[in-house]
């Protein structure tokens, strides 16, 4: 089946609303038109309102770092999805490698997110992937199951069509580090397969990107790998020019 490539530009704590606004000034011009790529824009929370705002008419997504699972109530600093909704998102990134490490987010939590979200309309972006110590041990499929396996609990095949699903080798992020075309298909045609077993046919319209160190340079042969159906782009994502350069070699691929 084919699968329309998704390119998810996650700003991590970079950029005010003014930054912001400037992105999308200087972006849209360059990405309009641009057929067959889905794009989307993840800012910090502060930005969503406005950056939504600037995306009004266009083609570009919104999308949310991360949300709560909760839907409303006592969860100080916390966002709900339907607050995301409110603000223009269409996406969420859930269970990134840092809110994990950092925030000592579990597999439980990611699947709640994610579960949330859907609930909501809005559509989850799942990360995962191993650190360098399991890719090393040749620990990497096994970590990558059980990170698909309890991140994506209690989701069911009705769901598959708004999942997006990253593979994002921690060693990778950024490192300037890449994987190799080659070692990310490896993983990548892992994780479809075990979408196949978990969804059934559904399984098939779910995409999913890579992520770490993706940049104009090696994006084109990335997203050349059979299952590989987009990237999640952090530093490369910051300006606009690399960005627009990452979403015309995915058109083209
Ligand atoms: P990077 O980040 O492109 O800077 O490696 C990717 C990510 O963390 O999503």
């Amino acid at each position: 089946m084919s699968r329309i490539p998704l390119l998810a530009a996650n700003w991590k704590m970079h950029k005010t609303v003014a930054e912001a606004r400037a992105f999308a000034a200087g972006f849209l011009p360059q990405v309009a038109g641009l057929a067959g790529v889905e794009i989307v824009l993840a800012p910090p929370a502060t930005a969503l309102q406005a950056l939504g705002e600037a995306l009004a008419g266009s083609a570009v997504a919104l999308s949310a770092q991360n949300v709560n699972a909760e839907a409303s109530g006592a969860f100080t600093g916390e966002v709900a999805a339907a607050m995301l909704a409110d603000v223009g998102c269409r996406y969420a990134i859930v269970g990134h490698s840092e809110r994990r490490t950092l925030y000592g987010e579990r597999d439980t939590d990611v699947a709640a997110k994610a579960r949330a979200l859907l609930a909501t309309g809005l559509r989850p972006i799942v990360c995962l992937g191993e650190t360098l110590e399991e890719r090393e041990a040749d620990r990497t499929l096994s970590v990558c199951e059980a990170q698909l396996d309890g991140s994506l609990a209690g989701l069911e095949a009705g769901h598959a069509e708004d999942l997006v699903v990253a593979y994002e080798p921690v060693w990778a992020i950024g490192t300037g580090r890449t994987a190799t075309p080659e070692t990310a298909q490896e993983v990548h045609g892992f994780i479809r397969r075990f979408l196949g077993q978990r969804f059934g046919s559904a399984g098939d319209s779910i995409r999913v990107l890579y992520g770490g160190s993706m940049k104009p340079d090696n994006a084109a042969d990335l997203l050349a790998q059979p299952d590989i159906d987009g990237g999640l782009v952090g530093g490369a994502s910051l300006e606009p020019e690399s960005f627009a350069m990452v979403c015309r070699s995915a058109a083209k691929a």
